[in-house]
């Protein structure tokens, strides 16, 4: 059985309903804090009836219900979370309740579990923060790293904001649990990750917020001047990547891999746009306001390590994905506006 925590959550629903069509058994705990899991609640009972069970429960408190889930699962993937930096600034304690005690009752309720399950964190490129001491071009429409391919495991961290602080603790918990305790934990430091029943707003899941918000023909905002770059992973590649590391648990457990787009699937935010002109077969309507605290004008993840250890890399393209997306937001226009994301 496969226990994922925010499961009914973007990438946790995305990942339930890859080992559900696997034929896997999968069991769910979140607390439907964020808008949309009801709907993807619904989605997996509809499409999936057998093999599957959702739970209300809440990682910050709720250790007996985790340690009985766990004790029946074979891999643990712990996507439960606060995700928005935004939210963390205006609300740091509920951010690190959530982020770095979540996951501290997680990893012990996993380790409860005799059998030693695979466990594997989501967390965030932004463990690295600034990167300020790599040097960047300017081109017409993106910024490119003037001798980087590609950030590595290797680059110091350096944690920016209570939501890289939190998750930037919880991912140095996880790895420390497997030296500590020989827990089969992994972490994954994802990039941006974006695909279907993404529920994207505009402080968080920037293609789906652009997407969405140009199929509705809501107000856009570009912060900064729009070169901003971000490698970017659609979700399908991503939930083959926790089944490949899980499969290769004697490889990766104790490791920490960077997942993402890597350099071949990258996107600057006037791109995206310029993409979704063409999709949408109109111009686009946006306007530009001053640049984000802490935004990198560019990070794009090395993923060679991945690809080393258990074998992984993506296989849709930036462009393939986007227009997925796209066709996805447009057949579930009527389901996204009654979520009433804005
Ligand atoms: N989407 C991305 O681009 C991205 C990038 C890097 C890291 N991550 C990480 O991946 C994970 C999943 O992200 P997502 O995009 O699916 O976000 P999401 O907000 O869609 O999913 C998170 C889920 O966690 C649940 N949750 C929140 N607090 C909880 C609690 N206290 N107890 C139980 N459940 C709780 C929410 O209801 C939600 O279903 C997060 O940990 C996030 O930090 C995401």
């Amino acid at each position: 059985m496969k226990a994922i925590t925010g499961g009914t959550g973007f990438i946790g629903t995305n990942l339930a309903e890859y080992f559900l069509k696997k034929g896997e058994k999968v069991q769910i705990i979140d607390n439907f804090s964020r808008k949309g899991t009801k709907e993807n609640k619904k989605y997996l009972e509809k499409n999936f009836p057998a093999n599957l069970k959702i739970i209300k429960g809440d990682i910050r408190k709720d250790l007996k219900l985790m340690e009985k889930v766990f004790s029946e699962a074979d891999a643990v993937f712990h996507l439960a979370g606060q995700t928005a930096v935004t939210t963390s600034i205006k609300n740091p304690r509920k951010d690190f309740e959530t982020n770095a005690l979540g996951t501290l009752n997680v990893l012990e309720a996993a380790r409860k579990n005799k059998n030693n399950p695979s466990l594997i964190f989501s967390s965030t490129n932004k463990v690295y923060g600034k990167l300020n001491q790599t040097q960047v071009t300017e081109k017409e429409k993106r910024f490119e790293y003037k001798n980087l391919i590609g950030v590595n495991e290797q680059t110091a961290l350096d944690f920016h904001s209570p939501y890289g602080c939190s998750k930037g603790s919880a991912d140095q918990y996880t790895r420390d649990y497997s030296r500590i305790y020989g827990l089969n934990s992994v972490v994954f430091r994802q990039s941006c990750i974006y695909g279907k029943r993404q529920f994207g707003v505009e402080d968080q899941g920037w293609i789906a917020w652009f997407i969405i918000a140009s199929i509705l023909g809501k107000k856009l905002t570009v912060y900064g001047n729009g070169k901003q770059v971000r490698d970017v992973l659609f979700a399908e590649d991503l939930s083959k990547a926790f089944d490949l590391a899980t499969q290769k648990i004697n490889k990766t457990k104790g490791k920490i891999f960077n997942i993402g787009g890597g350099e071949k699937n990258t996107l600057s935010v006037l791109e995206l746009i310029s993409i979704l002109e063409e999709l949408n077969e109109k111009k686009i309507k946006y306007s530009f306001d001053k640049a984000r605290a802490g935004d990198q004008k560019i990070f794009v993840s090395d993923i060679s390590k991945a690809k080393n250890v258990f074998g992984w890399q993506p296989e849709i393209s930036a462009e393939k994905g986007v227009k997925m997306l796209f066709n996805w937001v447009k057949e579930n226009q009527k389901e996204i506006k009654s979520l009433k994301l804005f």
